[in-house]
Parts: structure tokens; sequence; C-alpha cells
């Protein structure tokens, strides 16, 4: 490997603990400063990672500073970025791209014309759950694949998060929030979606923040809480999808792939490395997948790492901006389809990104 690509995180809030607990294990990566809004925070953080502690913009002009890591809530992640892109930085965001594809489709277009990549989580997709799942639909270990089925519920992230307003507003939501995980797994299982229908709602109950220092503080609700989709791939294969903040408790099963000789459960997309499973017509008990492909024992910002040896060796990154765009236009198709109640058709599209094979590290490919 060359140069490690020296890197700032800007937003260093709740999922930044996350990206420091494995940016030691990233290769080709050197974390050098981080920057937010709360100077105070700033200070803490890059002295407990022994790192600079810079404002955004001292972070935005150090040319020493290849890419940032955009670790900011989502109604700050273009502009973020664009900022990024503009001072001749990478730019690696987390979820969702942006807020609208109206709002991100000028991120895309300056990394073309700079030459600079964009990445975005989730990354969790190229860890051995979903690539495992992967590799065994590609194998035909349960046939050919007909249709999918996701459900994702919680009462809400204000049980657990200090600060999660922001998930009740444009970006947020369980579509914005948890969608982009289900959607990338689906783009990674069936290739790129045509069209979608939805139908979106939300209930009048009450929320409150219901921990750390902001506990009782009331959160308006300006997104829908429940959204079911119908998806349609190019490939033929229908996806079905249930997103919600509504559920109290659930039996129904989270992620399942059926194919025409059996079904694949896949791993928790959220996650990296849990298990897939698979019961077929002849072996009907559901039985764990021997792992088989994807990065072993990664954690946020393996998409980074990707990206890194991607630049070095000019190959495509996985975790891509392309793709994260075409699964924003999903969502965002999802929620026309609601309002409008009719089939929305997708302009975007996008390659399935090349599968992950066992035993491979980021700095090898
Ligand atoms: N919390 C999680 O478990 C989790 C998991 C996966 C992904 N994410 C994603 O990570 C992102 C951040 O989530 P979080 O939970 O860490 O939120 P958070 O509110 O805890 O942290 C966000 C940080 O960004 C800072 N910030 C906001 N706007 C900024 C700006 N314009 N410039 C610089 N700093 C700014 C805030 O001050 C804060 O410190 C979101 O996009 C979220 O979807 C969060």
């Amino acid at each position: 490997m060359g140069q490690p690509l020296t890197v700032g995180i800007i937003g260093v809030g709740k999922i930044s603990e996350q990206y420091f607990a494995s940016f030691p294990s990233l290769p080709g990566l050197e974390l050098v400063a981080v920057a937010d809004i709360d100077a105070a925070r700033t200070a803490e953080v890059a002295a407990a990672q022994g790192v600079r502690a810079l404002t955004v913009d001292e972070l935005l002009a150090d040319p020493t500073i290849d890419a940032i890591v955009n670790l900011t809530i989502p109604a700050a992640h273009v502009e973020v970025g664009m900022r990024a892109l503009s001072a001749g930085k990478h730019v690696f965001a987390e979820k969702p791209l942006g807020l609208s594809t109206e709002e991100a489709a000028p991120l895309l277009a300056l990394a073309e014309t700079t030459g600079l990549r964009v990445g975005s989580a989730p990354d969790t997709v190229l860890g051995t759950g979903v690539q495992t799942a992967r590799d065994a639909l590609d194998a035909g270990l349960i046939g050919a694949p007909v249709g999918a089925q996701v459900h994702w519920s919680a009462p809400g992230h204000e049980r657990w998060h200090p600060s999660p307003l922001f998930y009740y507003q444009p970006g947020g939501g369980p579509l914005f929030d948890m969608g982009p995980y289900y959607l990338t797994s689906l783009i990674t299982l069936f290739g790129p979606i045509v069209r979608v229908t939805g139908q979106a709602t939300r209930s009048t109950r009450d929320r409150v923040v219901e921990t750390g220092p902001l506990a009782g503080t009331a959160i308006p609700v300006d997104v829908d809480t429940h959204i079911a989709a119908l998806i349609e791939h190019a490939s033929g294969v229908t996806s079905t999808l249930t997103v919600s903040f509504e559920v109290w408790a659930t039996r129904s099963p989270l992620f399942e792939v059926y194919g025409t000789a059996g079904t694949i459960a896949v791993a928790d997309p959220n996650r990296f490395s849990d298990p897939s499973e698979i019961a077929t017509k002849d072996e009907p008990e559901f039985r764990e997948l021997p792992v088989s492909a994807g990065y072993a024992d990664a954690g946020r910002g393996y998409g980074l790492a990707d990206m890194a040896r991607a630049i070095e060796t000019d190959r495509p990154h996985r975790a891509s901006g392309e793709l994260a765009f075409h699964v924003l236009e999903a969502m965002e198709a999802i929620l026309v389809s609601s309002d409008e109640k009719r089939v929305v058709e997708m302009s975007s599209t996008v390659e399935r990104p090349a599968p992950v094979p066992l035993g491979a590290r980021p700095e090898d490919w």
C-alpha cells in the first residue's frame, strides 16, 4: 500500500464512537483531526482520540487532509459534503446521502467534475452477514430469487438516543433512517429498482426524549413514522418493505429472501457479521449458512477503507455515492407514491456493487 489517506471527521456525536472504535483497524487511513459545530465536544473528543481539534472551516482549509468523514445530521450532509469537495477533499458520509435527490444531485456532479470520490454509509452490507447471503443467492442455493420481505420496526429512537430530534425531521423517520440499510441490501442482492409503490402514515402519539440531558423534551414529529412499500427490481424480483417507529412488539421476520428452491433469512443489515440462515425444499429446517463472503470482523468505516484502496488502485468503490443516490431516490419515490396514490418509476439506476470475497481485506483490493 502507498501513503495512507489522511482523514478528518466532521460531526462527532453518537455514531462517531463506532467509527473511532474501528479506526485503528482500518487499513490505509490515518485519522488526524476532528471538527464539530460544538467546540467543547470537539475538544473533548480530540483529546480522547489524540488528534487535532479544529473548527469546520479550519479542517476544510487544511491542505494535509485528503478526505473527510461526514457524521453530521442528515440536514447537513450535502452542505458539508459540497464544501469538502470544493476544498479538494474526498467525502465519505453517513446515510442518508441527503434530504432529497434534488439536494444531493449536485454533490455527485461536483465529485464527477473534480475527480474526487463520494462514498456513503451503510457499509454494513460489506460485512460477512449480507455478503454471505448474497454469495448463497448467487450460487443458486435457493434457486432463482422471486421475492423478499423486510420488516424493521421499533417504538422510536427517542428511547435510547440522547439527541433524537433529527430522527423526526426530513431526512429522518424510519424510512430515511433505517431504509438505507435494507434498500442497499436489496440492491446488493437483486440489483437496481425500477418502480415503487408506497403508503406512509403516522400516529398522533406524543414523543419525548427519554434519555440524557434533554430527557423530557417534547419531540415535534414532522415525518411519517410507519411506511409500507412494494419494490420492483429490474431483475423482476419483488420486495416488500415495512419500516416503522410505531411498533412496541412484533413477531415479523426481519429480512427474508424467497427463491424457487428455498429461503434465506438475511443477517441484520444494521450490523456487519450476524449469521445468515437458509432453509430449502429438501432441508426445510433453518440452519446457519457457513460464512462464505464479506469483510471479516468489519466495523463502521470499512466502506471508507474500501474507498481509500479504490482511490489508490483506480477502481470503483463499493459503498458509492451513486448507490446511495439510487437508495435516496427509492425512498423519495415511496413517499411520492404515498402522497400521489400512484406507482412511481425510478429515474436513476446503479450496478450491483462488486461482491466482497471471503478473506478479502480492503487493502487487497
Ligand atoms: N446514532 C446511531 O446509532 C447512528 C447509526 C448509524 C448511522 N447514524 C447516522 O449518523 C449521523 C449522525 O448521527 P448521530 O446519532 O451521531 O447524531 P448526533 O446528533 O449524536 O451527532 C451529530 C453531530 O454533528 C454535529 N453537527 C451537526 N451539524 C453540523 C454541521 N453543519 N457541521 C459540523 N457539525 C455538525 C452535531 O453538533 C453533533 O455533534 C446521522 O446521519 C445518522 O443517521 C447514526
